[in-house]
């Protein structure tokens, strides 16, 4: 197992591992792995979005300095369980609107105390800015037509100034017609009138032929 250029993220051959916060227990079926005394999670980049980014190449510098983080679209908690892994001290708000989907990541976050659950619509940030605060990342994964305002609302209302975000930008579901390529470049274009810089712009692919990954800072 060896450590990667991503702080707490290791490797053994093509696979991604983190440090399971949680010894013994699985959040998603993914394998779990010991050398010596530590526990590693499997990090599978055909579940996870941001593993599939780790594979794809992402910078070295990806999350900059991340304490507090705002997690919009969490889901079942899969993404989310190796954040928690990877800044145990951290707190890690994780906004989610459906109530099917929340529980299960009820279930993971009382485990996990660095997870901060919130069941909340991202697309009306103020009703839990207080709860949030001031953060240092924002990470999206929501597959809204409107994916890019969302974005812009949310990093205006909590993130830091130079803080940074990660946009998983799903092509197909603004439009079907449309060349990806045309979106992608719209998306930017938002982005970029809502005050948020994309520094660079990473397919997923194979893992996902549906999305783009969009880092960005303020
Ligand atoms: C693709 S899944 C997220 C997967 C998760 N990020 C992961 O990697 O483990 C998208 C999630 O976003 C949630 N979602 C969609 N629109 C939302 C909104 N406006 N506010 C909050 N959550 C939303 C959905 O309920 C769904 O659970």
């Amino acid at each position: 197992m060896e450590p990667t250029a991503w702080p707490g993220i290791f490797r053994e051959g093509r696979d991604f591992y983190t440090v399971n916060r949680v010894p013994g227990v699985r959040v998603y079926g993914e394998v779990l792995r010991s050398v010596g005394a530590v526990e590693y999670r499997l990090w599978d980049p055909w579940r996870s979005k941001l593993a599939s980014l780790l594979a794809k190449g992402a910078p070295r510098d990806l999350f900059g300095e991340v304490r507090r983080v705002l997690y919009l679209g969490g889901a079942h908690g899969t993404t989310v369980s190796h954040l928690s892994d990877l800044w145990p001290e951290g707190e890690i708000f994780v906004v989610e609107k459906s109530p099917t989907a929340f529980a299960p990541l009820l279930a993971v976050a009382r485990r996990r105390t660095n997870l901060l659950p919130l069941l909340a619509d991202a697309q009306l940030p103020e009703r839990y800015l207080a709860d949030v605060g001031e953060v240092d990342l924002v990470y999206q994964d929501v597959a809204q037509r409107n994916q890019a305002a969302i974005f812009i609302e949310n990093a205006r209302a909590t993130l830091r100034p130079a803080g940074r975000g990660v946009l998983m930008l799903k092509v197909r579901s603004i439009t079907q017609r449309r060349p990806a390529a045309a979106i992608v470049r719209e998306a930017r274009a938002e982005l970029g009138r809502g005050g948020c810089t994309v520094d660079h712009e990473v397919p997923l692919a194979p893992f996902s032929r549906e999305h783009v990954a969009l880092l960005v800072h303020r």
